[in-house]
C-alpha cells in the first residue's frame, strides 16, 4: 500500500522517521543516527559538510566561507530542538561560532543571508541567546553594503562586476537572503535594513518574473537607467527555461516576503511561482533539475528543489487565506516529502546524508545526482514545519 502520509518524529534515541501509512500500517526507517553522531564528531574547524561522493559514505568538506557553510549547523539546531539532546547543542554551537571569522564589514556575496540565518538564526530562535543576535545584526549590516539605490537591489555575485564580467545584475537565490534584513530591522538593525529587503523583492518580482510567473536565474540592469534589461540562465538548462531551485527560491522568498509585509504583491509573487511550479510537477511530486530539459524522464532529479518547496509551501498554506488554496499547498506539501520520505530518495544505508538525487549545478557539471547538505536541511525544516499542521 502506497503511504498517503508521513509525518517525522525526531526521537531522543536517533534520528528516526515514523511513517504512518494509510491506515495503521506504520514503518519506523531509522535514519542513520550513528553516522549523523560520527559526521558531526569528525568536525574539522573552518570546514563544512556539502555533498557525498558516489559509493563513499561521508561527506564531503569545504570551506566555511562556501555559501552552503550554515545548513550544517542549522540542520544540527532542528535535531537539538527536536531532540533536546546536548550533544546536539554542543555541536550546533561549534559550527555556528565558526562561521563567524568569514563576517566582513563589506560583504563580497549575498549568501551572507543563507550562511548567517540558518546558522545564527535557528541559534537564536532556539537559546535567545544574545551573543548569536549580536552577529547577526553585524551580518545584515555587512549583506546591505552590497546595496545599490541606483538599481534599488543588492548585487548578488559581486566578483563578477569586479571584474568587469557582468554589470549590476540579481539572482533569484538572492530573495532567501533577505530573511536576514527583515530579522535584523525588527531586532534593532533599523528601519533601513527593511527597506532594502522590500525594494530588493520589488526590483526582482520585476526582473526575474516572466509572463507565466516562470523566473530566471538572474537578470541584469542598464547602466543608466538602473532598470532591468535582460534575463538569463546561470544554473538551468536555458534563459527562457524553469530552473527547478531557482523557482523554489522564487516560492520560498516572496512568501517570506508576504509574511514580513503582508504586501499582496508578494503574495502574488509566491502563489504565482508556487502554481506555475505545482502545474508542471511530475506525477510523483520530485522536479527535474529543470523543468524544461527534453530527456525528461532520462533528466536528473533536484531534490533539494523539492525539500525547499514543501517547506515554503507549509508556510504559504498558513498565510492565504482561500481555504482551497490552503488545502492544496498543504496537501501538495506533504505529497513531496512523502515521496522524498520513501526509499527512492531516503536512503540511510547509502551515506551519511539523507536524501540523495539532487542536482546543483549541472551545465558546469558539478553535483549532479549527489546528496547535499541544502535538501536535507530543508527537508528536515519542511518535516518540522509539517509536524505543526
Ligand atoms: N546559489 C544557490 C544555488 O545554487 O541554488
Amino acid at each position: 500500500m502506497r503511504p498517503l502520509h508521513r509525518l517525522l518524529h525526531v526521537s531522543a534515541l536517533g534520528v528516526c522517521l515514523h511513517v504512518h501509512a494509510q491506515k495503521d500500517a506504520r514503518l519506523l526507517v531509522t535514519l542513520n543516527a550513528q553516522a549523523f553522531t560520527t559526521a558531526a564528531e569528525a568536525h574539522e574547524p573552518g570546514k563544512s559538510p556539502f555533498s557525498v561522493e558516489a559509493g563513499k559514505k561521508e561527506w564531503l568538506l569545504e570551506s566555511v566561507s562556501g555559501w552552503r557553510s550554515g545548513f550544517w549547523p542549522g540542520m544540527q539546531w532542528y535535531l537539538y530542538e527536536a531532540t533536546g539532546d546536548g550533544f546536539w547543542k554542543t555541536q550546533a554551537d561549534r559550527s555556528t561560532r565558526q562561521l563567524e571569522r568569514i563576517l566582513d564589514k563589506q560583504a563580497h556575496s549575498h549568501d551572507i543571508g543563507f550562511q548567517f540565518y540558518c546558522s545564527y538564526g535557528n541559534a537564536y530562535r532556539i537559546t535567545n541567546d544574545e551573543a548569536y543576535a549580536k552577529v547577526m545584526l553585524r551580518a545584515a549590516d555587512s549583506l546591505a553594503t552590497l546595496f545599490d539605490p541606483h538599481y534599488g537591489s543588492i548585487c548578488s555575485w559581486t566578483y563578477r562586476k569586479r571584474i568587469g564580467e557582468w554589470p549590476h545584475h540579481t539572482i533569484i537565490d538572492n530573495m532567501m537572503n533577505l530573511e536576514l534584513l527583515f530579522w535584523a530591522a525588527r531586532n534593532g538593525g533599523g528601519k533601513r535594513l527593511y527597506d532594502i529587503a522590500v525594494s530588493h523583492a520589488r526590483v526582482s518580482h520585476k526582473a526575474h518574473y516572466r509572463p507565466d510567473n516562470t523566473t530566471a536565474h538572474v537578470a541584469w540592469y542598464d547602466e543608466k537607467t538602473g532598470a532591468p534589461n535582460k534575463q538569463m540562465t546561470h544554473q538551468g538548462l536555458a534563459d527562457g527555461s524553469m530552473w527547478a531551485r531557482g523557482q523554489a527560491w522564487a516560492i520560498y522568498g516572496f512568501t517570506v516576503c508576504y509574511r514580513e509585509t503582508r504586501d499582496p504583491e508578494f503574495l502574488a509573487a509566491a502563489t504565482g511561482a508556487a502554481d506555475a511550479f505545482l502545474k508542471r510537477l511530475p506525477a510523483d511530486k520530485v522536479p527535474y533539475w529543470d523543468f524544461d530539459d527534453p530527456t525528461i524522464p532520462n533528466a536528473p532529479r533536484d531534490a533539494s528543489a523539492a525539500s525547499i518547496t514543501a517547506s515554503a509551501l507549509l508556510e504559504l498554506s498558513g498565510l492565504v487565506t482561500n481555504k482551497s488554496l490552503q488545502a492544496r499547498y498543504r496537501k501538495e506539501a506533504l505529497a513531496m516529502l512523502n515521496e522524498l520520505s520513501s526509499p527512492q530518495y531516503l536512503k540511510p544505508e547509502m551515506n551519511h546524508a539523507m536524501l540523495q538525487h539532487s542536482t546543483g549545478n549541472k551545465p558546469q557539471g558539478k553535483d549532479i545526482d549527489v546528496p547535499l547538505i541544502y535538501a536535507d536541511y530543508y527537508f528536515v525544516e519542511a518535516l518540522r514545519r509539517a509536524g505543526r499542521l
